[in-house]
């Protein structure tokens, strides 16, 4: 099949990727030349295990360009992929002027009928308002369809190839026809393959991130009351995730969720909701616990180490809004960096991946240094923090850690290590809905005082 996907982000490359990779010949196409010369030289311009390598073999085997022409990319081809950003606007609700640009662009360059196939994350009734413009633009026919995109990032060529399920909101007989071809060969069985209205696969997509969303929100509201209780959340989440009914995951407390969709898609669904005079108090809560978890581990750091950071340099491990992507868009780090450079401390920082992304962030802040190395990153720093659960972080050499710091504290906004582990290796612990571990000696003495306990969760010997 001659497929075009215009938006050569996260989700168009991986689509064009994946969908080259069954024969298909597809032209990627981007506004952003400089973008489109790094991919046909064969550069991911985003870090996406397998990617690199699967796109490389595409266009060595001829089935995969890049080009910045959507008219010729709409001649050459018979289904169309919309796959641009959809960013929020400031009320929260999504900006679609990428989309309608593009369904404009389309409009005027069909010469004969086309699918469209709307891949970004869109409100309910944007493929109507879509096919309204188009049909103002052009007399060829055309199916406008929904097939909204779950993928993860970290794990996107995986999610894509061996989906959970298809999405397609179309009546268009043709289009599910084409649809269920395309799909056939990553789908294990064509009840895989959901069709539905169009408004219901629009809805789909938000209900399904507002729901992983709320569950996140959920288990860091108990994780908070835990801290205050003594209990441990990690305790309290394998119990509940073990009831089949419950299921384990999305329950890991930690300092929220991030990324480019999580957040953006909870706010558009509360707009949706509130343009249509519904009570979406539950979404509200979850968009609000989210905000303050961003920065509850600053806020524990300042706790413990009082309002003025003058002089103390934390190191920071991980920056990317989740393990194995280079992504920081809304990723908690950035706000806990912020927060401390802001109370006058100096941040050490290491990520695997996303040092370049988070360095253009901090362009120009004296206060935030990055190194290539974890332990490097310990050096004089008077604490480390922990923002993303990297695999290279769960079993580190707690003598190095030890030896670098020069005060013994990591805080742990990902619930990495167990709380008798910290007690064993004599590390002051502050984690996320957990007792503080307090070294202490024979006498029950604490061996580094902390500030009382406040947000810092009652402190365990
Ligand atoms: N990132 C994810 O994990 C993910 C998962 C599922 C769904 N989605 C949704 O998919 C959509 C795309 O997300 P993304 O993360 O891939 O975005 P992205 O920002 O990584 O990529 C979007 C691309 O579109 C290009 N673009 C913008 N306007 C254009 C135009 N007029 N013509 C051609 N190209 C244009 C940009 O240059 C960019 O390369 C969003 O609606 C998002 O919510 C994202």
């Amino acid at each position: 099949m001659n497929i075009a996907i215009v938006g050569s982000g996260y989700v168009g490359l991986v689509t064009a990727t994946c969908f080259a990779s069954t024969g298909n010949r597809i032209i990627g196409v981007d506004i952003d030349a400089e973008k489109v010369r790094r991919l046909s030289a064969g550069h991911s311009p985003i870090f996406e295990p397998g990617l690199e390598e699967l796109m490389q073999a595409q266009l060595s085997a001829g089935r995969l360009n890049f080009s910045t022409d959507l008219k010729a990319a709409v001649l050459a081809s018979e289904v169309i992929f919309i796959a641009v950003g959809t960013p929020p606007r400031p009320d929260g609700s999504a900006d679609l002027s990428n989309v309608e640009a593009i369904a404009r662009g389309i409009a005027q360059a069909m010469d004969s009928s086309r699918i469209i196939v709307i891949k970004s994350t869109v409100p309910v009734g944007t493929g109507r308002r879509m096919s309204e413009i188009m049909m103002g633009l052009t007399a060829h026919p055309f199916a406008m369809v929904s097939n909204p995109e779950f993928l993860k990032e970290g794990a996107a060529l995986e999610d894509f190839l061996r989906p959970d399920r298809v999405v397609v909101g179309t009546e268009d007989d043709e289009a599910i026809q084409t649809l269920s071809e395309l799909y056939a060969p990553f789908l294990g069985n064509q009840q895989d393959l959901m069709v539905m209205g169009r408004e219901a696969a629009e809805m789909v997509k938000y209900a399904a991130n507002a729901y992983l969303a709320t569950r996140i929100s959920f288990i860091n509201e108990v994780a908070d009351i835990c801290a205050r209780t003594g209990v441990d959340i990690v305790q309290v989440r394998d119990g509940m995730g073990a009831d089949r009914r419950i299921g384990r995951a999305f329950l890991n407390a930690g300092v929220g969720y991030g990324g480019s969709c999580f957040p953006k898609d909870v706010q558009a669904l509360i707009q949706v909701g509130k343009d249509v005079h519904c009570d979406v108090s539950i979404l509200q809560s979850v968009h609000e616990r989210n905000e303050r978890q961003k920065i509850a581990l600053a806020e524990m750091v300042l706790t413990r180490f009082g309002a003025d950071l003058s002089g103390l340099t934390f190191a920071v491990w991980g920056l990317a809004f989740k393990p194995n992507t280079d992504d920081i868009r809304e990723a908690p780090a950035i706000r806990v960096i912020g927060r401390l450079i802001a109370a006058g401390a100096q941040a050490k920082c290491y990520d695997p991946r996303a040092c370049p992304n988070a360095a253009k962030v901090f362009a120009g802040q004296p206060g935030v240094t990055f190194c290539a190395d974890p332990y490097e990153a310990l050096q004089n720093a008077d604490a480390l923090i922990i923002l993303t659960e990297w695999s290279e972080f769960r079993t580190p050499s707690f003598d190095r850690i030890r030896a670098g710091l020069r005060q013994r504290v990591i805080f742990d906004g990902r619930n990495l290590y167990q709380l008798a582990t910290m007690q064993r290796q004599r590390i002051e612990y502050y984690s996320i809905g957990r007792p503080a571990s307090i070294p202490r000696d024979r006498q029950g003495a604490t061996l580094t005082p902390a500030k009382p306990a406040g947000t810092l969760g009652q402190a365990q010997a």
